[in-house]
């Protein structure tokens, strides 16, 4: 059997936080050492679009996903790092894809199916009210991702494997009618990553405004943990380390003997004001290395540019062959 290929993507449509950073750039930074696997890692800026509609903050956010990953120490020589939107080749592919992908079965995606339960919720008479066909359509893009370079492993948070098993039966039915071009993916769901609390206890997630930026300056972070929500309990009494922001965000980041040491002082009756010191030192401690080399990134971003297009070229090495093979199965093409 060959080696696996690992590919995932991030869509850049804000300011990584520490849900991002424990749930999808630790892990694919971690995974970008192991020679033993071809791995892709792509900022996803065409998804982007279908939320984001503000051109200066889509920049931003794909200077900071970017430099959040090199930051954090991503092996570029390894990994193939690049800019969705640097492979034309893959709206291409969507477009090919699209052809061959039921309508029935894009009706059936979770995105999909919450607006337009949204929309009737709100008594709309038009269920679609609003809904693009990016939204709609954003499967298949993702799909395009995947099959593009043959992905057999996807790493994804849980809401994205559906799309993942989306990539196979569009590869499936592709491979049917034009013969075998697509290697089936497999979507990798890791339930051992965390997926961390917010400030107000919900999931950490941009769209609930409960985030605590992964880079946030020392004063800044200090003042987000001191926000974290928390119970009554005053200091003396011994505290539950289930379903407290404090403590998960605390073991997602610490060791494990560090993790069962906190569990301690929970039991012991700290106070809520010195956990959160406790949080606030060790994340700050954590991170400051990789901060100063993000705010060094983000000074210079024609360097992360040179990153980037470095690796869209390496991806292009790959997509542009490939691509005129699909072409050719398809029956597009020069005539002579
Ligand atoms: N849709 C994914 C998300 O929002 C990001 C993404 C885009 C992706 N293309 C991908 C992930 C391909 C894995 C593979 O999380």
């Amino acid at each position: 059997m060959s080696a696996d290929i690992v590919l995932t993507g991030i869509t850049t449509t804000g300011t990584p936080h520490l849900g991002n950073y424990v749930g999808a750039i630790r892990p694919t930074v971690a995974a970008s050492h192991d020679t033993s696997v071809q791995s892709f890692y792509f900022l996803a800026d065409y998804h982007s679009l279908v939320k984001n509609q503000d051109p200066e903050r889509l920049r931003q956010s794909s200077l900071e996903v970017a430099a959040s990953w090199l930051a954090l120490g991503l092996d570029t020589d390894q990994a193939v790092f690049y800019r969705q939107s640097d492979i034309p080749e893959i709206p291409e592919l969507t477009w090919i894809l699209s052809s061959v992908t039921a309508k029935g079965l894009m009706n059936r995606a979770h995105a999909y199916k919450a607006a337009v339960a949204e929309n009737d919720e709100a008594g709309d008479r038009d269920p679609d009210k609003g809904i693009t066909m990016a939204l709609f359509g954003y499967p298949v893009l993702m799909t395009a991702d995947i099959l593009m370079f043959n992905a057999t492993k996807v790493p994804v948070g849980k809401d994205q494997k559906q799309h993942v098993e989306m990539a196979r039966d569009i590869a499936q039915r592709f491979n049917h009618i034009y013969g075998d071009m697509f290697t089936l993916p497999e979507a990798v769901v890791d339930d051992n990553t965390a997926v961390l609390s917010g400030l107000d206890g919900r999931k950490m997630s941009k769209s609930y405004n409960n985030a605590i930026p992964l880079f946030a300056p020392s004063k800044k972070l200090r003042k987000l943990i001191m926000k974290i929500k928390t119970n009554s309990l005053e200091p003396g009494e011994p505290k539950d380390t289930e379903a407290s922001t404090v403590f998960d965000i605390y073991r997602a980041i610490a060791t494990s003997e560090e993790t069962a040491a906190m569990q301690q002082k929970f039991a012991d009756g700290i106070g809520w004001g010195d956990a959160k010191q406790e949080l606030f030192e060790y994340l700050d401690a954590h991170l400051s290395g990789p901060r100063d080399e993000y705010d060094r990134l983000i000074a210079n971003p024609g360097h992360v540019e040179s990153v980037l297009k470095a690796g869209g070229q390496r991806a292009r090495e790959i997509a542009g062959p490939f691509m005129q093979k699909l072409r050719a199965a398809v029956g597009i093409g020069p005539l002579g």
